[in-house]
């Protein structure tokens, strides 16, 4: 079949590799029909991640089942499905508590450290070996272990781009403001008006916000996030931010500040040299806006992804303020089920993103794009 490799950064290539295989009872082969490119595949693209093997990337996908284990007990060959990113037995301690990305049984390198190359969280599709080196839904085919556990049936007339996004980015979106615990009313600001942080958007109103600010450094995105999310904007290279979030809370800062940037936020030259010389991948920056703008007793919930320690924690800051953070990779099966209730009910609608729909063998083209954030690439949508 054909798929999509990484090999080593900033290469990546649609090749010819082996078809995969059942290996479990409980496993399926999905035929994939659509997938994505997600801010989380170009940590790995640009080397924040090691991975040292091909592999064969994509973590938010879906398709029509191929072939089952003998031990799927609600799928059959035909059937629609949307797939989960991470990947999780559905029976350890953490997946009986909805916490599914930290499954003690779907990554051989698993542990309670978290550490920088061990004892890492649940297995995730297409992640890097750190994450047990599962093969991607960037392909034509892709083997789905937990298949009973994983896998949402899509019936009825939604097309493909209307629920792909339930794999990852929109119940992302929805456990940054979930992790808030809004009342009603609050004003939220999302740092990042990429997929991820326009998810968080609809989320926020969808959730009770009062008032949603999308930042970015970039118009075009800030444009689609006005457009799709119906936020106020603000570039971060026009005003000044927190200045700007204060003038319009009282002085006091927003209830709930969301970064949906993560470690791969702009740097200048003299950030970069600094970062390297304090061994961090990338930068806290967004962190430390986030901690600013937010009001005294308010919750900062961080779903850009962070790998190493970082020098300079606001720790003081954070504690006088006496802010609550929360963050991680997002608990999906928690919420899916909820939030496909909510596409179908048309309460909200995902695929208005989607600017690149491209086919599969454009992938590596794809990849670049999203990168470097060219020809107003916002997020990309792969047809094997
Ligand atoms: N926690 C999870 O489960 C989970 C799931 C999916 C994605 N993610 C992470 O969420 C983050 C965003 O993903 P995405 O797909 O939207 O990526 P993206 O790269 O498309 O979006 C990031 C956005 O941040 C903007 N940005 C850069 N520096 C900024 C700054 N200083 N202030 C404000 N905005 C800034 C960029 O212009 C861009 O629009 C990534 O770190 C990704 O890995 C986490
Ligand atoms: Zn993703
Ligand atoms: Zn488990």
């Amino acid at each position: 079949m054909k798929a999509l490799v990484f090999h080593h950064p900033k290469k990546v290539k649609v090749e010819e590799v082996a078809d995969p295989q059942l290996e479990k009872k409980d496993d399926i082969i999905l035929k994939v029909t659509s997938t994505a490119i997600c801010g989380s595949d170009l940590h790995i693209y640009n080397g924040f991640f090691p991975q040292i093997k091909d592999m064969v990337l994509g973590h938010e996908f879906m398709g029509i089942v191929e072939e089952v284990g003998s031990e799927v007990n609600h799928l059959k060959k035909g059937d629609r499905v949307v797939v989960p990113f991470p990947i999780a037995c559905g029976q350890c301690f953490f997946c009986q508590h909805a916490l599914s990305t930290h499954c003690e049984n779907s990554n051989d390198n698993y542990g309670p450290e978290g550490g920088l190359l061990k004892e890492k969280g649940a297995g995730l599709f297409g992640y890097t070996d750190l994450y047990g080196g599962y093969s991607g839904g960037q392909a034509e085919y892709v083997r789905v272990p937990y298949a009973n556990v994983g896998p949402r049936k899509i019936e009825g007339g939604l097309k493909d781009e209307e629920v792909l996004f339930l794999t990852d980015i929109f119940p992302t979106g929805w456990a940054a403001i979930d992790w808030a615990e809004l009342k009603g009313g609050e004003t939220v600001v999302v740092f990042g008006c990429g997929p991820v942080g326009i998810m968080a958007q609809k989320a926020a109103w969808l959730q009770g916000a009062g008032r949603v600010i999308g930042v970015d450094i970039l118009d075009y995105r800030l444009e689609i996030a006005r457009e799709t999310a119906k936020s106020e904007t603000l570039n971060l290279h026009d005003v000044d931010v927190v200045q700007e979030i204060r003038n319009i809370t009282d002085g006091r800062g927003a209830d709930v500040c969301v970064d949906a940037v993560g470690m791969e936020a702009n740097r200048n030259l003299l950030e970069k040299a600094s970062n390297l010389m304090h061994m961090q991948g990338g930068t806290i920056k967004v962190i430390n806006q986030c901690v600013s703008a937010v009001r005294r007793g308010g919750v900062v919930s961080i779903v850009g992804v962070y790998g190493t320690t970082y020098d300079n924690f606001p720790l003081g800051q954070i504690f006088d303020k006496g802010i609550s953070l929360k963050m991680g990779q997002a608990p999906v099966h928690r919420y899916i089920d909820h939030l496909l209730q909510l596409v179908r009910e048309k309460k909200v609608v995902l695929d208005d993103i989607i600017t690149h729909p491209l086919p599969l063998h454009q992938a590596e083209h794809a990849y670049e794009i999203f990168c470097n954030k060219q020809d107003n690439c916002l997020k990309v949508v792969l047809k094997p």
